[in-house]
C-alpha cells in the first residue's frame, strides 16, 4: 500500500524491497505455518473444542492454512524477478484496489497464476472475514491492559472430598 515515491525518497531499491519480502515473509510464513497447524490440529481433534465450534471457526482456519500455502508457493515465482519489477505491479493494484480505481486488475494482467490465485483467496478472506471470529481483529482490547490479574479455576468435583476428619475443600485435602 505504500506509495513508490516514499521507498524511493529513502532509497530503498525495488530489488531490495523484493529480497526482503521473499526472505522476511517467507521466514514469517513458515513460522505462521506452524502456529497456524498447531491451531488447526487443537481445534480439530480436541473433542471439548471441536464441540464447541461452529463450521465458520474451523472453515477459516483452513482458508488461513491454504492463504498461507499460496503465499509460501508465491515465493518460487519472486524469485524469477528479483529485480522487484514484478512487484511494483502488486503495489499498484493494491492502491487501485483501496481507492475503488477503475480497472486496477490490468496492472497484474500479466502476472503469474500463483499470484493472481493468492489474492483471490486474500479478497475472499475480507469477504467473509466479518461473519467468522477474524472480526474480533477490530476490537480493541485496552480493558484487558487494565484489568486485574485473575484466573478463574473450577473444580470438576460437583462435592468437595471426603476425609476422615469430614468434607473440606479439595484443595486443602491435596496438601495433606
Ligand atoms: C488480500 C490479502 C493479500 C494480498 C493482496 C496478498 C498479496 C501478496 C503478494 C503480492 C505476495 C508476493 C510478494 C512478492 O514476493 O512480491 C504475497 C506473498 C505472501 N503472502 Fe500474501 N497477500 C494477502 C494475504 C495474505 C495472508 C492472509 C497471508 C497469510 C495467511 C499471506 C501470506 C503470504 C506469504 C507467506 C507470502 C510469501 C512471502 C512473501 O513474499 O512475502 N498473504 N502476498
Amino acid at each position: 500500500m505504500t506509495p513508490l515515491w516514499v521507498f524511493d525518497a529513502l532509497g530503498v531499491s525495488h530489488g531490495f524491497k523484493q529480497v526482503g519480502a521473499v526472505i522476511v515473509g517467507g521466514i514469517a510464513g513458515v513460522m505462521a505455518l506452524v502456529g497456524g497447524g498447531m491451531l488447526f490440529h487443537r481445534r480439530w481433534t480436541d473433542p471439548r473444542i471441536r464441540k464447541t465450534s461452529s463450521f465458520a471457526d474451523i472453515a477459516i482456519l483452513a482458508i488461513l492454512l491454504l492463504q498461507l500455502w499460496l503465499g509460501l508457493l508465491t515465493i518460487f515465482a519472486s524469485l524469477g524477478h528479483l529485480d522487484g519489477h514484478e512487484m511494483t505491479k502488486f503495489m499498484a493494484w493494491a492502491q487501485g484496489i483501496f481507492t475503488f480505481e477503475a480497472g486496477a486488475a490490468a496492472y497484474i494482467a500479466d502476472v503469474a497464476p500463483i499470484f493472481k490465485l493468492h489474492l483471490f483467496l486474500g479478497l475472499t478472506i475480507f469477504l467473509v472475514f466479518p461473519f467468522t471470529r477474524l472480526v474480533h481483529m477490530l476490537s480493541v482490547p485496552l480493558r484487558y491492559l487494565f484489568r486485574p490479574g485473575y484466573q478463574v479455576v473450577r473444580s470438576r468435583r460437583s462435592a468437595p472430598l471426603p476425609t476422615r476428619a469430614g468434607p473440606v475443600a479439595p484443595n486443602r485435602s491435596a496438601s495433606k
